[in-house]
């Protein structure tokens, strides 16, 4: 039973690659900031490796996301299906940060754009038409690596809930009160 829903989780992650409708295809990644306080915003999943229970994401390597992560590299990364009601919170720590040339020209057009604006994420603009885009790219993909997987799905007359946590190179997981 605990194996099927550490399965089903897998089954959904890898669909977000082919179903872009997937609800996990756009995940919540919380960080904790420099200064300690709580920060989350929404991504794209771009990779589930089922093997490694690794997650790829691509961003800026400006933004302020990085400079959190490389203060305290565990993050949350929150998924939720609201056809299922079901929620899971991936706590993972991000194992790698690289600049991938090639991954970068197989982008399209318009989405390299957004990792080539002038001034860095988050840089006061006096309006919209003064942003501006160079031929340098700041195109980095992130690689977090899974430590714990809390499970949630509401449904009558009971809703169930398990948690997973990789020790010693596996997983154990055990039931656990909603
Ligand atoms: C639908 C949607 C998808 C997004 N996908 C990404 C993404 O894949 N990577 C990314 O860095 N930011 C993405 N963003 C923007 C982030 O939510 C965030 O605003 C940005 O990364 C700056 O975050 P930071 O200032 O906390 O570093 C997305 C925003 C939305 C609304």
């Amino acid at each position: 039973m605990l194996d099927n829903i550490l399965r089903d989780c897998q089954t959904a992650w890898i669909k977000t690659k082919t179903k872009k409708n997937h609800p996990f295809r756009y995940v919540t990644l919380s960080t904790v900031s420099p200064d300690g306080l709580p920060e989350a915003r929404v991504v794209v999943l771009r990779h589930f490796d089922a093997a490694n229970y690794t997650f790829k994401i691509y961003t800026d390597a400006r933004t302020p996301k990085m400079k959190s992560i490389n203060t305290t590299p565990t993050v949350e990364l929150l998924f939720y299906d609201h056809r299922k009601l079901t929620q899971i919170r991936v706590k993972a720590t991000c194992e790698e940060q690289k600049h991938d040339a090639a991954l970068f020209a197989q982008q399209h057009e318009a989405a390299q754009k957004d990792y080539t604006t002038a001034v860095p994420p988050g840089t006061p603009l006096k309006g919209m038409d003064q942003l501006e885009y160079t031929e340098e790219n700041h195109f980095t993909v992130l690689t977090f690596k899974a430590i714990q997987i809390d499970y949630l799905r509401l449904k009558r007359p009971n809703h169930q809930r398990a948690i997973f946590n990789f020790n010693a190179g596996q997983w154990e997981g055990s039931f656990v009160t909603p």
